[in-house]
């Protein structure tokens, strides 16, 4: 079998249809289009990552002064546990790295097994907590990593 081709593509307008589709099988409290939309506007380092040519995840980030925020990163979820997310991490240190940046920091509920797992792996620790943040109920945790 050949390996899979997998490649970071800046995302656009066109894809954001798609992208919110996946977000609502994805996560309990997803992003809107308008969120989407809103990344682009800003002009947010935001991705669209494919494997052999077909949309399989995104990634949003935002870039700082020395300072990359991951404020998304989703694999389409029957492609999950396969590799990619650890994959699509990886682009975006590099794409955080290209902008400069040598931390990332991100937010995740503090529910989320998978993300914290990922983050874990990839060497974020802990740096703070937002109490009940997400519907009163579940905290955020603010996770770091050096690059
Ligand atoms: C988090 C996410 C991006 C991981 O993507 P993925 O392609 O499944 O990740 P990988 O296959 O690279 O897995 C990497 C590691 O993460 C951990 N992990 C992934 N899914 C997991 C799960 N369901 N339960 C526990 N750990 C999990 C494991 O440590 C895994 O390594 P292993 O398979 O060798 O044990 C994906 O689950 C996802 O899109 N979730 C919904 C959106 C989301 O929660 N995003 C993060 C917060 S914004």
């Amino acid at each position: 079998m050949t390996k899979p081709h997998l490649a970071l593509v800046p995302m656009r307008e066109d894809d954001v249809d798609v992208v919110t589709g996946i977000e609502q099988r994805a996560h309990p409290f997803p992003w809107t289009r308008g969120n989407f939309v809103d990344s682009l506007i800003a002009g947010h380092s935001a991705w669209v990552f494919e494997e052999d040519g077909e949309m399989v995840g995104y990634g949003v980030l935002m870039m700082t002064v020395g300072e990359a925020e991951l404020l998304n990163i989703t694999i389409v979820p029957e492609c999950q546990r396969r590799g990619l997310g650890s994959g699509l991490l990886g682009f975006m240190f590099d794409a955080a790295r290209a902008h400069g940046a040598a931390r990332m920091v991100l937010e995740v509920r503090s529910g989320n097994a998978s993300g914290l797992a990922l983050y874990r792996r990839f060497g974020f620790v802990e740096i703070g907590r937002r109490r009940a943040y997400y519907r009163g109920r579940e905290d955020a945790v603010v996770m770091a990593c050096d690059l």
